[in-house]
């Protein structure tokens, strides 16, 4: 825990006591006011506090923690405006009034005068005399503590009453070890006459590793008298994650004034940023410990060459748990799925910005009234989804919610995984959390949040609502917890609904919502789609069923063949069919045999069925004014494909099948029967291999009976016009040629990758995800426009990147191919690409058919040599990229699948492009293996 790491062997109950022993210093006397020498920083070492007479931990276990009086070591003079101190009690002090006579923050330290031991406001400042070095050069101090328990800087000064000054926070710059924390001890005496001062601690948790800026609001150190401030200490300097640079940085030491605009200078800029307010939760339940507040700062970060970073900074007492709002760092790579890692820091205005350009999820349209309550609904007020758990990668490659605003946890979770319209987390520990944003939206006319929820009995957590302080797009929040008992909330493992009643959580703006935020989980929680509800009526968001896609309204002549019947398969036997061709599944597809009966049944859209009609090739053109009869009852939402193989009709040979097209049986059923003109299979029907049922976007099972080939139909039924549906591809056309066709990936190996590319001198394909390319964060879209500029081809692999077929119906569809196809094309300069990807490589025909609507006869490119870098790339053997990559190289694959997204792989590139080059082969654009007319001319031709 991070506690622990933090302070070693100091046990929890001291810290909630507020009593590091070891660590507390001596106030110092302050330098006299004057141009006196001030004392040579030898003299102000502390004096070590015996622990003995500090406050046992039993005394302390409740918050706030009990301040410790400490007696200084060397009285100072009394002056005659200084009357002897009173004892100090532990009074808390009362909230800093704002006020109005601040007019420029106070510079506390720029460590100038470190070597003399004096900070700005000629008071003393040093080091405990255990730092291994300390220097000061480029006029930040820098230093190494020599231990982390007991090292500390201080300053000190004469007694400042913040309040009267109007000073509501205290800002310093500081660097160390990545995601070390440092402790930051105020001290404060009861009145500025007082002798005796009280600490009062904080920790920073999760540093970014650069120089950033900490703004910490002064009421955070709960209970410090803010009106007799007289000093300040940082101690504490956790090692990073590596355990062993431990060198830090501090500079810029200052109390912020109420609204008066941070500096520009010194470098790093000031952050705008204060922390919240605690808001404390409304209700309390007595058998709790009060909930501890928890402070969240955002921190702007200056990058040496002047590039803004951003940074979050978690604030947090000692006692409580790691706070709230989204970091920036990368999350592990999830474990179930390639699926990939993430690289966007997403933050609220720049998923704003996504957000705006992209066109209106489609609406809600399920809303259930579940509860009306007294007060009416009120008016102008719809349901907003937030939430409905539609796809693994929207939510953890992609980090969007719903609402396309950024939705994660904080990397820790041990699963995460999305399906059927539900999300279950699996956490590590009572650290990992989940948050998801609004972005500043108005919820005043919303009553709270409907959700359902299954978790198993005994299961707590915190659920955290925040609104931004300030104008929107800032990053500050007010946060109000309540625990789920608070809350009401019992669990019993069975999925029920809940709301989130605005009501019971104080202190939020409702105009300007902004993120609910899921904690202290304690065992694996399912959450169902999460949506605001109107006013006081409790409604829950139902997500939309799968779409009976509407009966087709133009119909063809339905010719009558000559051809003699082919029974393929009647189901009597699991493993092989009628013709005595192998008939099978992919894994994870639920079969049943019995009665000559098939029942088929998946949840999962990228998984077929496939039953032979030869075993290499077989010539079906005989049947080509002829009808595929599919006999059947239940569901008919899927596709049917005729696949082709490849010209040598040899299995060993990459790619096998070449292609197929897919048809959906929906548009050519009756409630029993699936007829199909063979013409309608646009594929070259001399070389078929066998049909392949695939692209289930129900989960409701199909019973077959039948498949078979007859020449003709009964009379009344109607045959659909043919759809076009593409070109599938998972080969190069053009003799000996070879493309590398590269998904997406990390913006930190692109200058690699390019580097790479040229070389070696060749061009290549790649196919980018919409919505990062709105994502100013993600640098993506001058990513890609270099790329582009340097001769590669930008292509298309969806806005958000799910397996397109499953989807419920075409207008999610459509909205996925509306949204990427002007992404792209805002992106690059009126570029509309053909060229298409699908992600995870899932097709069907609905997801062909949509995008054969919007774009004229596009290509969808699968790949026939896959480096399995989602296999490999993270494994204990990398290396197995590289025969992933010779194996499908020798078998004649020759459009390659890859991403950018490790080390390994990108590492492995110029070898893998060596191996092609071996081959003979010429290395191309995908449009240009494929001889589109309109790819830009080989090296070499006209
Ligand atoms: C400080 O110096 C001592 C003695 O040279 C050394 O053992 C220790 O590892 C150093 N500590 C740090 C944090 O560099
Ligand atoms: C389908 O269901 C199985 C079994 O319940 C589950 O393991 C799998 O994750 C599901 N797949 C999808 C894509 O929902
Ligand atoms: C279909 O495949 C056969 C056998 O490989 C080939 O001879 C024929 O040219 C192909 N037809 C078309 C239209 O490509
Ligand atoms: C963004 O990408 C461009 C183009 O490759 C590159 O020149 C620039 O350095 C990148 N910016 C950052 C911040 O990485
Ligand atoms: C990247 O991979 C290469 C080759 O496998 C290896 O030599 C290098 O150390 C790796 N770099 C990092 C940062 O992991």
């Amino acid at each position: 825990m991070r506690l622990t790491q933090v302070f070693g062997g100091i046990t929890a109950a001291l810290l909630v006591s507020g009593v590091p022993a070891a660590r507390v210093p001596k106030r110092q006397d302050a330098p006299p006011v004057s141009s006196e020498t001030p004392a040579p920083p030898e003299t102000l070492t502390p004096v070590p506090t015996p622990t003995e007479t500090l406050a046992p931990p039993e005394t302390v276990t409740p918050l706030p923690p009990i301040e410790t009086t400490v007696p200084p070591v060397e009285t100072p003079e009394p002056t005659a405006t200084d009357p002897p101190a009173p004892p100090v009690t532990s009074t808390p002090a009362p909230p800093p009034d704002p006020v109005e006579t601040c007019t420029a923050h106070l510079l506390v330290d720029d460590f100038t005068g470190w070597e003399s031991g004096e900070n700005n406001l000629a008071g003393a400042t040093s080091d405990d005399q255990t730092m291994n070095a300390t220097s000061t050069e480029g006029g930040i101090l820098t230093f190494t503590p020599n231990n982390i328990d007991a090292s500390y800087i201080y300053e000190q000064f004469d007694c400042l009453d913040t309040v009267a000054s109007g000073y509501d926070s205290l800002s310093f710059n500081i660097k160390g070890p990545e995601a070390a924390s440092v402790s930051i001890e105020l001290q404060t005496v009861s009145d500025c006459g007082a002798e005796a001062y009280e600490s009062f601690y904080y920790t920073v948790d999760g540093l970014s590793g650069s120089l950033q800026t900490i703004n910490l609001q002064l009421d955070s150190w709960t209970g410090a008298n803010l009106n007799g401030v007289v000093g300040i200490l940082w101690y504490g300097f956790s090692a990073g994650m590596t355990g062993t640079d431990n060198e830090w940085q501090l500079d810029n030491i200052q109390f912020l004034c109420l609204d008066v605009p941070a500096p520009e200078d010194p470098a790093p800029p000031e952050t705008t940023a204060v922390p919240t307010d605690p808001v404390p939760t409304s209700e309390p339940v007595p058998t709790e410990p009060p909930a501890a507040t928890t402070v969240t700062t955002t921190v702007w970060v200056t990058l040496p060459g002047g590039d803004v970073s951003t940074t979050t900074i978690t604030v947090q007492p000692p006692t409580t748990r790691v706070p709230v709002w989204p970091t920036t760092t990368r999350r592990p790579y999830p474990p179930y799925y390639p699926t990939y890692p993430p690289w966007w820091g997403i933050w609220p205005e720049t998923t704003a910005e996504v957000a705006a350009k992209a066109t209106p999820m489609p609406a809600i349209k399920n809303q259930v009234v579940v509860r009306q309550e007294s007060s009416p609904a009120v008016a102008e007020c719809s349901p907003l989804l937030i939430d409905d758990w539609v796809s693994q990668s929207r939510l953890t490659f992609l980090y969007y919610n719903a609402l396309l605003k950024s939705s994660s946890d904080d990397a820790t979770m041990k699963s995460i995984v999305v399906k059927d319209n539900r999300v279950t987390f699996t956490p590590t520990d009572t650290d990992s959390y989940f948050y998801t944003q609004l972005g500043c939206i108005d919820a005043t006319a919303y009553g709270g949040v409907s959700l359902r929820i299954s978790a198993p009995a005994g299961t707590t957590f915190d659920v955290q609502l925040s609104s931004t302080k300030g104008a929107c797009g800032r990053e500050t929040t007010t946060d109000a917890t309540m625990t789920t008992k608070q809350l009401g909330w019992t669990f019993n493992g069975k999925e029920q609904l809940y709301s989130i009643p605005f009501s019971k959580f104080s202190g939020i703006d409702w105009t300007k919502f902004e993120m609910v935020f899921i904690s202290n989980l304690k065992k694996p929680v399912t959450f169902g789609p999460m949506a605001l509800y109107c006013g006081a009526t409790v409604t829950e968001y139902i997500p939309p069923a799968v779409v009976e896609p509407t009966e087709p309204s133009e119909t063809v002549p339905a010719p009558v063949s000559k051809a003699t019947n082919l029974v393929i398969d009647q189901f009597s036997n699991a493993d092989e069919n009628a013709l005595n061709q192998w008939h099978g599944a992919d894994e994870g597809m639920t079969l049943t045999f019995k009665k000559n009966t098939m029942t088929l049944q998946t949840n999962d859209s990228d998984l077929m069925w496939v039953t032979q009609v030869a075993e290499t090739c077989r010539d079906l053109t005989e049947f080509d004014d002829a009808y595929l009869h599919v006999a059947y009852t239940g569901s008919n939402l899927f596709t049917i494909a005729l696949q082709q193989h490849n010209e040598k009709c040899n299995n060993d040979i990459y790619p096998y099948p070449e292609t197929w097209d897919s048809l959906e049986a929906s548009r050519y059923s009756t409630k029993t029967d699936i007829y199909i003109p063979l013409n309608h299979f646009n594929v070259n029907r001399t070389r078929s291999i066998g049909f392949a049922f695939k692209g289930f976007y129900s989960t409701t099972a199909t019973v077959f009976s039948k498949i078979e080939i007859v020449n003709k139909i009964p009379s009344g039924f109607t045959i659909p016009e043919k759809l076009p549906s593409g070109q599938f591809v998972f080969a190069c056309k053009r003799p000996n040629s070879f493309a590398f066709a590269i998904d997406d990936g990390d913006p930190v190996f692109a200058q690699q990758v390019m580097k790479t590319i040229e070389d070696a001198g060749i061009t290549v394909t790649f196919f980018t995800v919409g919505a990062p390319l709105r994502d100013p964060t993600t640098n993506l879209s001058a990513i890609y426009n270099e790329m582009a500029s340097k001769g590669h081809q930008i292509a298309l692999h969806s806005y958000t990147h799910p397996a397109l077929e499953g989807l419920p119906d075409e207008a999610a569809i459509d909205w996925e191919y509306s949204n990427d196809i002007e992404a792209v094309k805002e992106t690059f300069n009126g570029l509309q690409p053909k060229y298409f990807r699908p992600p995870f490589g899932t097709e069907g025909a609905r997801m062909r058919q949509r995008l054969a609507a919007l774009i004229d006869e596009p290509y969808i490119v699968q790949w026939s040599v896959d480096v399995e870098d989602w296999l490999w790339a993270e494994s204990d053997t990398p290396e197995k990229q590289l025969d992933a990559f010779k194996r499908d190289v020798a078998a004649g694959g020759n459009i390659v699948v890859m991403h950018y997204l490790y080390n390994s792989t990108v590492s492995y590139l110029p070898e893998f492009i060596k191996i092609a080059k071996a081959t003979g082969k010429q290395l191309m654009r995908v449009d240009q293996c494929m001889m589109d007319p309109n790819a830009p001319p080989l090296p070499g031709e006209a």
